[in-house]
């Protein structure tokens, strides 16, 4: 499948946390799962609060599905002023000023909306909405964090595809809390 990444001159990343075993949300909603377990990976590395910040900063926009958005606010809002995309076709209140909402055909949203104004474009779920912008071949970077933990049932993240796709591991970076990310580009070809 080709990739409009370079073409458009911005770069959509597709960032979240899963469990070992491929579930991104317990079907009860609770997120108690991501936290540290006290697992401890000597090997692996810590960031420090400037760094998370430097690399947080160079975010310039979200995009969301509307479950994921309603959890976040329940959660305690994690995206700052950062502009962020809720996908939906209801009539939601924003919550933020740095909110906008959008309904139709996603690429148009990549290519029309969100490209000429954003380089470093986030896509951080859920898993319906990750699926659909990975069906379309929107998505040109994968970004999984691995949590050290099995859920036995939940919500699958690629529970909905259907086609094989090839991706070309890019890096990977083992934390001392025992999560593991690893970061993938889509093949252009
Ligand atoms: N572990 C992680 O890193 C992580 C990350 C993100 C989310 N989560 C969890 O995942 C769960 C939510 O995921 P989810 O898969 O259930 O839902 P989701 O992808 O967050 O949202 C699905 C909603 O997005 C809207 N949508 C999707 N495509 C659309 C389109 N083309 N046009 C208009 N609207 C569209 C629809 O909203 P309407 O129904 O409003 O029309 C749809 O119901 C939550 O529990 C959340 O906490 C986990």
């Amino acid at each position: 499948m080709s990739r409009e990444g370079n073409a458009r001159g911005s770069r959509v990343t597709l960032h979240v946390v899963s469990s070992l075993d491929g579930f991104i949300a317990r079907k009860d909603n609770s997120v108690s799962w991501l936290d540290a377990h006290g697992s401890v990976y000597e090997a692996g590395v810590s960031i420090s609060q400037e760094e998370i910040a430097a690399f947080i900063k160079a975010i310039d926009c979200y995009v969301l599905g509307s479950r994921t958005y309603e959890h976040a606010l329940e959660l305690g809002w994690p995206y700052g002023d950062t502009p962020t995309v809720v996908v939906t076709g209801r009539e939601l209140p924003p919550a933020r000023k740095s909110v906008e909402f959008y309904s139709g055909d996603l690429k148009t949203l990549v290519n029309e909306n969100l490209a000429p104004r954003f380089r470093n474009i986030w896509l951080v779920g859920g898993a319906m909405l990750c699926q659909r912008f990975l069906s379309l071949g929107l998505v040109d970077e994968i970004r999984l964090t691995i949590a050290p933990v099995l859920l036995g049932d939940g919500l699958r993240l690629f529970g909905g595809l259907l086609t094989e796709e090839k991706w070309n591991l890019k890096n990977v970076v083992a934390y001392k809390n025992g999560f593991v990310e690893l970061t993938y580009a889509a093949r252009t070809v």
